[in-house]
């Protein structure tokens, strides 16, 4: 069993890319083979045209990366891990940069606090700060939005995306949030069980879907048609529908069927129906070839 298999993409300078998948997907392995943690027991990866494994050091120093798990040095606070992570890169006289770093990620009034007094989502800011102390110009993020608050997720987003649109940093984000891929990413490479299931442009793959998405609330169960082609979670019931006449007819099957609509809205297909429907299709796909 290869945790990835045949995965082939390259993503250019100063693209916000990201990549999408289920839990155990590959993705973070990817990002280790990437970040040289990992070695590939076969094909290569290049950051800049350096190899990760044979030119491993001037790899690294292109790529900040900010690792899913959060791990630190119980010993140091934040103001020494950042000086730390500048010296282990040989970036010398950084603090103007790592001032600016701790007042942009909201850890200004932590700078003198211990990494194990700090609560989970401030780790996780200090991770994105050590990730970028050595200004690098292509940024990975593997979920770095996972139990960060609503406000941090904003200022982490507005400060990465100035990092790419200013200064021409390329992001690679990982994130289950798909409304932030939506939002962020130029282009998305979805995998499923170690393969690429679907790359393209964020825009293309939302041309993909279904148009339109009829959604109600309902405390009754849905008619077996219904149910086989319905999201649903509680009480909210997404059903794609193409066209008014679509609508119609799923509203009238319910009907007579005795479930009660309420609330009901139509909006547009999301990234996420794009998500759940690549990987159906995948999960025939790669059913029928196994
Ligand atoms: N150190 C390891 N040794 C063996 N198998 C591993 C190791 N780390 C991960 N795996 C396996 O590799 C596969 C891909 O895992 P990976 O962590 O890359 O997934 P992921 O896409 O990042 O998932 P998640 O969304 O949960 O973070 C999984 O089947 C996982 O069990
Ligand atoms: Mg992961």
């Amino acid at each position: 069993m290869h945790a990835l298999k045949g995965v082939s993409f390259d993503i250019e300078p100063g693209e916000f890319f990201g990549l999408l998948g289920p839990n155990g997907a590959g993705k973070t392995t990817l990002i280790s083979v990437l970040a040289g943690l990992t070695r590939a027991s076969a094909g290569r990866v290049l950051v800049h045209g350096k190899n990760v494994q044979t030119d491993y050091q001037a790899a690294r120093r292109q790529l900040g990366v900010v690792p899913q798990e959060l791990v630190f040095d119980p010993f140091f606070n934040v103001r020494e891990a950042l000086r730390f992570q500048s010296g282990y890169f040989g970036v010398r006289h950084n603090e103007a940069w790592i001032d600016e770093l701790l007042e942009g990620l909201g850890l200004a009034d932590k700078a003198g606090a211990n990494m194990r007094q700090l609560s989970g989502g401030m780790k996780r800011r200090v991770l994105v700060a050590q990730a970028l102390v050595h200004k690098p110009p292509v940024i990975v993020l593997d979920e770095p939005t996972a139990g960060v608050d609503v406000e941090l997720r904003q200022t982490l987003w507005q400060f990465v995306s100035d990092l790419n649109k200013r200064q021409g940093c390329t992001v690679l984000l990982t994130t289950h949030y798909l409304e932030e891929a939506e939002a962020l990413c130029g282009r998305i490479a979805m995998l499923r069980q170690g393969q690429v299931v679907a790359l393209e442009s964020t825009s293309e793959l939302l041309r993909r879907a279904s148009s339109n998405v009829l959604r109600f609330k309902t405390d009754q169960t849905l008619p077996d048609d219904l149910a086989a082609v319905a999201r649903v979670t509680g009480r909210v019931v997404q059903l794609p529908a193409h066209d008014a006449l679509e609508v119609e007819r799923i509203l009238a099957r319910a009907r007579e069927s005795g479930v009660l609509a309420q609330d009901i809205e139509i909006r547009k297909a999301d990234l996420e129906d794009v998500f759940i429907d690549v990987m159906e299709n995948a999960a025939h796909a790669q059913g029928a070839r196994a």
